[in-house]
């Protein structure tokens, strides 16, 4: 158990847990992508870790980019999604994955989708570590997901509560 300012969480998803998931959903992307040129997008900030040790395992030919995008406070999404830092990279017909750490509602994804269909895009798919079905709003379910979880705030492993426990290697869970 750990405590967060005023909350504590729970061990959720120990460190051996998440480094095996990304080695299957790395594979699932080698085996998908095995011949093509692939750009891939990080969201920014809590997808930093999990981009880190899935990228490391990625074999086909790819590029990198980065955007930061914030549609969340504390424990509820605003429903409106800020581009704090763009994607300064030209996405015209190019294959697209895009990595998450969590789609929650699915209002952050569905804007990038929403962004990069406008800018004609050969292809895209989403990678996302954590996936809550039960908050999903969005109409297409990531096609890449590492784990599938029940509704309940998270943190650790690059995701955070009020900005702290981003660095944990674990993910935790509020403790009901
Ligand atoms: P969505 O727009 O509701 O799908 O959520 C967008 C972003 O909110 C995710 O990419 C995360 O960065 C953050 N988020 C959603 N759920 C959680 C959580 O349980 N813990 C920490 N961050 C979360
Ligand atoms: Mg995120």
């Amino acid at each position: 158990m750990i405590q967060i300012n005023d909350k504590q969480f729970e061990l959720f998803l120990t460190k051996e847990q998440i480094q095996d998931k990304i080695s299957k959903v790395a594979a699932q992307l080698n085996d998908d992508y095995a011949d093509k040129s692939v750009l891939v997008i990080v969201i920014l900030n809590g997808s930093f870790m999990f981009a880190s040790d899935l990228i490391k395992q990625l074999k086909f030919d790819n590029e990198v980019s980065f955007v930061k995008l914030q549609s969340y406070n504390d424990f509820s999404s605003l429903g409106n999604v800020l581009e704090l830092i763009g994607l300064n990279t030209d996405v015209e017909g190019k294959d697209v994955v895009v990595i998450d750490d969590i789609v929650d509602t699915g209002i952050t994804i569905n804007s990038m989708l929403h962004k990069l269909h406008k800018k004609n895009v050969g292809s895209v798919n989403v990678c996302s570590l954590l996936f809550k079905p039960d908050a999903f709003k969005g109409d297409e379910a990531p096609k890449y997901v590492g784990f599938s979880i029940p509704n309940k705030f998270v943190v650790g492993y690059g995701m955070d509560y009020n900005q702290k426990g981003r660095s944990l290697t674990e993910i935790y869970k509020l403790k009901d």
